[in-house]
């Protein structure tokens, strides 16, 4: 699997200032803003162009977009934060939603929402989520998008375990990875260490 760490200063800062437990939920929905707009920023570096003719008002030139802008996909709760710094960046996206909440217990993740384009035939999808932990959710998230005909999905994430990278990359679905650190290892809870806490409950309380 491709895997892009966005290890940029800017980026750093950011997600340190998500780490640091002193802040609160304010500072760190507005870290998460702005790391999610370099994140989609290099999750789009490659993507192909459409060129036309423009006039600037001195001369004719070229101009470019998006051939095929994607299909952005943030996943409930913790998603949320970064949609609307995704959807800033590129405006012409469309949106689908999923819902998934992991089970604290026993660490699966339950699907509780589905809301996407009939067909994603030909579509590029982001995959919003700030957390990669142990890689259930993301891969059960891919498999709604792939079962919809998606085979081009980016997965961006604030942050990564390895053993999550490990288990998507071997899910055999077709996904690239793009995020700010892959941390050293999960605890036994199944949290990212040393990590943040919980990107929902950090960004909009404890449910
Ligand atoms: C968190 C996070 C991911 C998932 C990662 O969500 O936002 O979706 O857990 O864990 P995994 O890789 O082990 O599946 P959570 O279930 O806490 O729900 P929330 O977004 O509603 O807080």
């Amino acid at each position: 699997m491709d895997v892009r760490v966005v290890d940029h200063p800017l980026a750093r800062a950011r997600l340190s200032s998500m780490r640091d437990a002193r802040n609160d939920n304010a500072t760190f929905r507005a870290a998460l803003r702005e790391l999610t707009l370099m994140l989609v920023y290099e999750a789009t570096r490659d993507a192909p162009l459409a060129e036309g003719p423009l006039h600037t008002p001195v001369a004719r030139t070229v101009g470019y977009r998006l051939a095929t802008p994607p299909v952005l996909v943030p996943v409930l709760r913790a998603g949320l934060g970064m949609a609307d710094a995704a959807l800033n960046l590129v405006p012409e996206a469309q949106m689908g939603f999923v819902g998934m909440a992991r089970d604290e217990r026993t660490h699966q993740p339950v699907p509780y929402m589905e809301s996407l384009p009939e067909s994603l035939v030909g579509r590029p999808v982001f995959v919003l989520d700030p957390m990669l932990a142990t890689g259930g959710s993301l891969v059960r998230t891919i498999e709604l998008l792939t079962a919809r005909g998606a085979d081009d999905v980016t997965a961006i994430c604030a942050l990564a375990a390895p053993e999550g990278v490990e288990r998507l990359g071997g899910s055999g679905l077709p996904v690239r990875l793009v995020t700010a650190s892959v941390d050293e290892r999960l605890n036994d809870s199944a949290f990212i260490v040393p990590g943040l806490g919980d990107a929902g409950d950090r960004q909009f309380g404890a449910v």
